[in-house]
């Protein structure tokens, strides 16, 4: 069984049994690995877009005598049929990039998406907001000091706008201490881009909208 990183195991607890799940982006091939010997899912295809990444998946697995993870070198889920992707994870990787996945999928509206963007988690959660989305769930985790989310979320056609906070911190509660954590990181990047405007002489809807942003979080982390 491949030991999985504390994000990786978090991805893993968010897949719903019984169903096929492609990994997007699978480069080592780990999280197919542990999902196909759970026995708990249906079919799992892991796809790349390069040739290195996509052989060392196919190296693991042959180690691990795993041969049932249909592999696929493609962009995305461009080769990627319906029926094998209920659910998809697209994990490691910019907001901007899964964003651009998603919007390229042609079965968007159908999937169940695992999301864990590794930088720009807001133009993630505003691309989902504005595209009918709905984030079901949304969890912290560190891995290698860094402060990571995952969001599981599916298409409901209905059109959201996002308060500044929620723009950084999506649907994260103050219920973990991870979150917490996340919660706190998020708050002082806003508080450093007001005090940086601000020296800056800047006055703009950028500062109007960090300032809110930072009394929301502000509000959050005292409640707790
Ligand atoms: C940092 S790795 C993440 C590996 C694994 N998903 C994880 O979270 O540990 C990112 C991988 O995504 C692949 N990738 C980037 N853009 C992609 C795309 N449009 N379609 C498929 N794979 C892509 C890269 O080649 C790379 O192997």
């Amino acid at each position: 069984m491949p030991v999985l990183s504390e994000r990786l195991k978090l991805i893993a607890s968010m897949v719903p049994r019984g169903k096929s799940v492609c990994d997007v982006g699978t480069d080592h091939g780990y999280l197919p690995a542990a999902l196909c010997l759970s026995g708990k899912y249906g079919s799992i295809t892991a796809t790349d877009i390069r040739e290195k990444p996509l052989e060392n998946a196919r190296k693991n697995l042959e180690k691990l005598n795993i041969k049932g993870v249909d592999l696929i070198l493609c962009d995305g889920l461009q080769k990627v049929s319906e029926e094998k992707a209920e659910t998809v994870i697209i994990a490691g990787m910019g907001g901007d990039v899964i964003s651009g996945i998603i919007e390229n999928c042609p079965y968007k509206e159908k999937s169940v998406f695992i999301l864990q963007p590794m930088t720009a988690a807001q133009v993630l959660r505003e691309y989902l907001a504005k595209n009918g989305f709905f984030v079901e769930t949304e969890v912290a985790i560190t891995e290698n000091k860094k402060i990571y989310s995952v969001m599981r979320c599916r298409f409901d056609g209905k059109k959201r706008k996002l308060s500044p906070s929620q723009k950084r911190i999506g649907k994260l509660s103050t219920t973990t201490e991870e979150n917490i954590k996340y919660i706190k990181k998020q708050s002082d990047i806003c508080n450093k881009c007001i005090k940086d405007l601000k020296n800056a002489g800047i006055s703009s809807p950028a500062l109007e909208e960090n300032i809110i942003a930072a009394n929301e979080m502000k509000t959050i982390l005292e409640d707790i």
